[in-house]
């Protein structure tokens, strides 16, 4: 079984991911640390993330095994991460070379499991358009943007909601208005607003959901 799940930053949509694997022991992959691993390599090189010629040869050079097997970290975390990846992740070619890495991760998850569950922001639409269970989490822009700054504050970065939201807008745009695989909910996705959700009661609805697809296969 695969469980699609897309949504804009700070939609809640990671830890969702994180607990539905967990309930039903599928393998999870975080796609957006795959761009942000693009976009920090970019970076790191003294490049433009804008730039198609460094974002392109930025991802042939990644390893997305070694980027999953490192996760979380701090710098791929970083505001700035987050801004470079949404500038690498416009840009075609460099989606394209990530598909295989991502394609193969559904048809074969990792360690023998099962199913697995992609989040990020295609993942219903175009890199498993067959997923059978499919999410698309949203939550007002004010509440994303105080739920990011407070975990990059947490993670030691100086940053107010406001500037937060601003940014966090002008990613959404970008990611919502790109010529190749924009931000959108699959038409047979379940739209989960979380704006005046706990987690419990985000993954209480999730888990709802899919057990009425459970029965309908
Ligand atoms: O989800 P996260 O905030 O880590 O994603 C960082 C950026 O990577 C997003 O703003 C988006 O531009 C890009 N991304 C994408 N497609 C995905 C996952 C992430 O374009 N499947």
């Amino acid at each position: 079984m695969i469980i699609a799940i897309d949504g804009l930053a700070a939609s809640g949509k990671g830890t969702l991911a994180k607990l539905l694997a967990r309930h039903y022991d599928f393998a999870h992959l975080d796609t957006g640390l795959l761009y942000r691993a693009v976009g920090v390599a970019v970076l790191q090189a003294g490049g433009d993330p804008t730039n198609p010629q460094s974002a392109t040869a930025a991802a042939q050079a990644l390893n997305p095994q070694s980027v999953l097997s490192l996760g979380d970290t701090p710098a791929l975390r970083s505001h700035a991460a987050g801004d470079a990846a949404s500038k690498v992740a416009a840009i075609p070619a460099v989606r394209e070379i990530l598909l295989d890495f991502q394609r193969n991760f559904c048809a074969n998850p990792p360690s023998g499991k099962s199913g697995a569950v992609l989040d990020g922001r295609d993942i219903g639409t175009v890199i498993a358009p067959q997923a059978e269970v499919k999410l698309f989490v949203t939550a007002a822009p004010e509440i994303r943007a105080e739920r990011r700054a407070k975990e990059l504050r947490a993670r030691g970065e100086n940053v107010t909601d406001a500037a937060v939201l601003v940014e966090m807008q002008a990613r959404d745009a970008r990611d919502q208005e790109r010529g190749v695989a924009p931000t959108r909910p699959a038409d047979d996705a379940y739209l989960l607003d979380t704006s005046r959700q706990s987690i419990d009661e985000a993954l209480a609805a999730a888990l709802a959901f899919i057990a009425t697809k459970q029965q309908k296969h």
